[in-house]
């Protein structure tokens, strides 16, 4: 399974043009749970807490980067975008963890289309956003361990990831390096440091000819694939506050309606009980 995975991120990959797949394993038997993948998405970046209360990686790996450690993982050189190992559980046992290859995770390093000293954050993400830990569940039938992937939206990475006070919570970093007047939220120093974070992903992806896209032409997009679905007699259902992104909101034609609140089937689903039910099995 790790090694199907590596491949899968490759195929994904293919050194920046990236193509949407996923890689089905075994579903659930009656007499026998299939593997899973402890992972949220085939890569990760570790989160390690310190001792003054900060944390060195992604926040939001702790418990992850904990696990693989639990189970032999020696830990990586302990930067901030240390890529964790992949877990895979096979029913009723625990984990095994298996460190991703080189040449299976491509990463775009951060720079600004203005700011030469943007390269000194040392700032960087993963190419290829696959989520590991949903789900394919089709005619009852759950496929846990099914891999998928698309292309990411800047925001993802820039609005939320290295944004998010929980997660690398850069903003403040960020606006002291633009000189920006942090002592007071009325200068909109946040906002005007996430415009910036945000050109600065855009900006690198696209000079890595690495697949993106942006919010406007996303949004732009989603109505469009809308109509046409409705135009065909087909209901789209979408929850708003996934659909809006989370910077320039009413900037973009998806903010200014509703939609409809309908879920079909085949679906991507998440099972947090069986989550839970599987890594106390695992029983580290
Ligand atoms: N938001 C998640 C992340 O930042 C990825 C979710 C899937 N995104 C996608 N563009 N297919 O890692």
């Amino acid at each position: 399974i790790a090694e199907e995975c590596a491949e899968h991120l490759r195929e994904a990959t293919r050194g920046g043009r990236i193509r949407a797949l996923i890689t089905v394993f075994a579903p659930d038997a009656p007499d026998r749970p299939a593997p899973r993948i402890w992972n949220e998405q085939l890569v990760r970046y570790a989160g390690y807490p310190r001792p003054d209360g900060g944390v060195t990686g992604d926040p939001r790996n702790i418990g992850l980067t904990d696990a693989a450690r639990r189970l032999g993982w020696p830990g990586g050189p302990g930067t901030p975008f240390d890529v964790l190992p992949l877990l895979v559980q096979d029913a009723g046992s625990r984990p095994r963890w298996f460190e991703l290859p080189e040449d299976a995770v491509l990463e775009v390093e951060l720079t600004h289309p203005e700011h030469t000293w943007w390269r000194s954050l040392g700032l960087r993400w993963h190419a290829v956003p696959a989520l590991s830990d949903m789900c394919l569940e089709i005619g009852g039938i759950c496929y846990p361990a099914a891999p998928f992937n698309g292309w990411y939206m800047g925001t993802e990475i820039g609005a939320r990831n290295l944004a998010d006070t929980d997660r690398y919570d850069l903003l403040p970093v960020v606006a002291e390096r633009l000189g920006l007047d942090t002592r007071t939220d009325r200068s909109l120093w946040k906002d005007r440091a996430l415009v910036e974070l945000n050109r600065s992903v855009l900006h690198s992806f696209d000079r890595a000819g690495v697949t993106v896209t942006d919010h406007h032409t996303e949004s732009r997009r989603f109505l469009t694939h809308l109509g046409r679905e409705e135009r065909k007699g087909r209901q789209v259902g979408a929850d708003w506050s996934w659909i809006v992104p989370p910077i320039s909101a009413s900037a973009t034609p998806v903010f200014h309606r509703t939609y409809e609140n309908v879920e079909r089937n085949p679906a991507y689903v998440h099972h947090p009980e069986a989550l839970e039910r599987a890594r106390g099995a695992g029983d580290l």
